[in-house]
């Protein structure tokens, strides 16, 4: 948007919350900060409670004096709306601003994230605050952000939700005939003569325990619904600050690959995307890798890391500690995947409730003589000489790979072949080939602008839309390279089967026609025999498939189908589409995927990388990369970087530059 307010600097604060804290302490918060470096705070995010202590009621009183200390110290000011929890009042006044859940059950006062998004009176309300505190902050130039709600997420099955679903679905269908025909109705008898025999697909109706379902065009629709009604939530609150401001970007902040909502259709409403980065102790840095390049994604755009921890959670299994230079390597790689802003949750620990064992910049102990608080503060100076080098810059990729929420929950209801196979395991998996060779990868929607690449991949692509094939053949026509997979191409956007043989409207673009798809459990396997005779094992589904003017790579090794096509190549116009028919082990799948890249003529960032993470923003003619290295051993400093000067310490390279294990370079050229 134009005349946005942007950042001059990257963020460095977070969650910050002296509302829950006596005066005193304020202080002394400022003081420690500025020892941080920290120059920004993201406030209000829970404080619905104390801002409107009734229905009839504002106070802003203390918020004013959170805004104005933070303004006096020149903060870069995040200011929330506070709607992501209900207060009391609301809940006793109003019960149905509550959720009604899977099972039917209509909640209570209690927790947070939940409120109906088709009640009325919380769309009155939450809208009627956002304007509120719109009109009174929204000019102060301090305040660079806001930041609607909180991870919206969740689901409600209320009756206003359901009066609302049957009003989406009108508008959707037009006619009883229509929605009839999309879910397939005539299947069980389920056929409905009137709008207000649709009920929602939780236990009681369609829905299943465990996230199933008997009717996947209902659940999917009810999907998309949930989504569109958090999103007018927030839509809500937006146009409410806009009346007041309209200058700085409003964000609300996502989750990675969060599954209950269609977050490229949420980012075209947001003026910036923002994210909380929440690794387990086991999440393999690719798949951080990749949940940045999707945020990145969903904006073309850089990002904002709204929170992640300086150590550890509380809310896992198994909370571990960052180890030493973790965080701070954890760090730069956001940054280097497009973030501007580096943010916590929280600055200081809680005394009390749930949220007391998760990390914080200050420590219950409340000094800055923690290994923490000199990694933040370390981080801070850091941040603060690197000014503004990053701002500015973009990620470029010559490799997308689709992502795409309907097929992300079309896949995962599905009934059969298997109940193993589950989307973002498998995005990954083909992410992951990148990301170890330092090839950047940009995660795209269904409609992105498929000539901005050499190469599409498009894993497990089990829902095809309308205008998808089409647009991918005009891009294999002309010189791209597509690389697809089992369990691609076999149904529409309401989950009903392309009829005539799968890959449906993928298999002229394959040259394939799978005839069959098995299912293999854990313990079962199969192999492709590569044409080089190498041999790869695979399982999860096979596809039995048929050559239509593909040529096969690799055949099955056991089994009834040994000697069918288990992988193939296709020309197709000027380009070449792959098809894996079926889940190879990470050696086999590589060999497959070198092949395409070789095709396709992509470029790797550092091809000679040895396992370091290298990844690169650009403005202009400036190309910044950042070296890193998330191994357990020592890496030799890529002879590219030779002579050249790390942004952090004004060290150069030399032949005897090494990473251990943590160590980053900012290197500009
Ligand atoms: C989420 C929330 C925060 C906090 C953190 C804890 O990201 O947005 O309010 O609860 O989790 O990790
Ligand atoms: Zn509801």
């Amino acid at each position: 948007m134009k005349n946005m307010k942007s950042f001059n600097r990257i963020l460095y604060g977070g969650d910050y919350n002296p509302n829950q804290w006596p005066r005193e302490i304020w202080q002394e918060d400022m003081r420690m900060f500025r020892h941080a470096h920290i120059n920004s705070a993201t406030i209000n995010v829970f404080s619905w409670a104390k801002i409107q202590p009734s229905e009839e009621e504002y106070d802003f009183s203390e918020l004013d004096d959170i805004v104005d200390m933070l303004s006096k110290e020149n903060y870069d000011i995040v200011l929330a709306t506070s709607t992501g929890a209900l207060p009391a009042w609301m809940a006793k006044r109003y019960p149905e601003v509550e959720r009604t859940d899977y099972q039917g059950r209509r909640h209570k006062f209690g927790h947070r994230h939940n409120a109906c998004p088709n009640s009325p009176v919380y769309q009155k309300y939450s809208a009627r605050l956002a304007g509120k505190l719109a009109g009174r902050y929204g000019s102060n130039p301090h305040i660079k952000c806001w930041h609607i709600n909180n991870e919206y997420g969740g689901e409600c099955y209320c009756e206003n939700c359901e009066k609302a679903f049957r009003v989406w679905l009108k508008k959707k269908y037009g006619t009883l005939e229509a929605l009839n025909r999309a879910w397939n109705m005539e299947f069980w008898g389920h056929t409905v003569y009137d709008w207000d025999e649709i009920v929602l697909p939780n236990v009681l109706g369609d829905g299943m325990e465990n996230d199933r379902t008997a009717f996947a065009g209902i659940s999917l629709d009810y999907r998309r619904f949930n989504s569109d009604g958090m999103l007018a939530n927030f839509i809500g609150e937006r146009d409410a600050i806009r009346e007041f401001d309209r200058e700085t970007p409003v964000t609300t902040n996502l989750m990675g690959t969060f599954k209950g909502l269609d977050y490229f259709k949420w980012a075209k409403e947001m003026d910036i995307v923002s994210w909380d980065n929440y690794p387990r102790y086991d999440t393999p840095w690719s798949e951080t890798a990749m949940c940045h390049d999707l945020m990145r994604g969903l904006k073309d755009a850089p990002f904002m890391l709204m929170e992640q921890t300086p150590s550890q959670q509380n809310w896992q299994a198994y909370n571990s500690l960052k180890r030493p230079g973790q965080m701070r390597a954890q760090s730069y790689q956001t940054i280097a995947h497009g973030a501007n802003t580096i943010q916590f949750f929280q600055l200081r620990r809680s005394v009390g409730a749930c949220e007391k064992f998760h990390g914080a910049v200050i420590a219950h102990a409340g000094t800055e003589e923690t290994r923490v608080f000199r990694e933040v503060s370390q981080l801070g100076s850091e941040l603060e000489r690197l000014g503004d080098a990053v701002l500015g810059s973009r990620n470029e990729a010559q490799v997308g790979i689709l992502f795409d929420w309907d097929n992300y929950w079309a896949l995962e209801y599905t009934s059969g072949p298997t109940i193993d196979l589950t989307y973002v395991k498998h995005i990954h998996e083909y992410y992951k080939y990148f990301y170890d060779r330092n090839i950047a990868v940009n995660m795209i929607p269904c409609d992105a602008d498929f000539s901005r690449y050499q190469l599409i991949v498009a894993p497990v692509l089990y829902m095809v839309k309308d205008g998808v094939a089409e647009a991918l053949e005009a891009f294999v026509e002309n010189g791209g390279t597509f690389v697809t997979t089992y369990m691609s191409g076999i149904v529409g956007q309401s989950d009903n089967v392309h009829l005539g043989g799968y890959p449906g409207p993928l298999r002229k673009l394959a040259g394939v026609w799978a005839e069959e798809i098995d299912a293999l459990a854990p313990e079962q396997y199969n192999e492709v025999v590569m044409n080089n005779g190498a041999v790869c094992r695979c399982g999860l589904v096979c596809d039995l498939m048929h050559l239509e003017g593909a040529e096969s790579l690799g055949v099955y090794g056991r089994d009834f189908y040994q000697g069918m096509p288990a992988v193939t190549r296709n020309r197709f116009g000027k380009g070449h589409v792959y098809y894996v028919g079926t889940h190879m082990e990470e050696q086999g799948l590589c060999g497959i995927l070198e092949q395409a890249v070789v095709d396709a003529e992509v470029k790797s960032i550092a091809a000679n990388g040895d396992g370091l993470e290298i990844v690169c923003r650009t403005t202009g003619e400036d190309r910044i990369y950042f070296v890193m290295n998330f191994t357990d051993q020592e890496k030799q400093m890529p002879t590219a970087f030779l002579g050249k000067k790390d942004l952090l310490s004004d060290r150069i390279v030399t032949a005897e530059t090494v990473l251990k294990k943590y160590d980053v370079y900012i290197i500009k050229e």
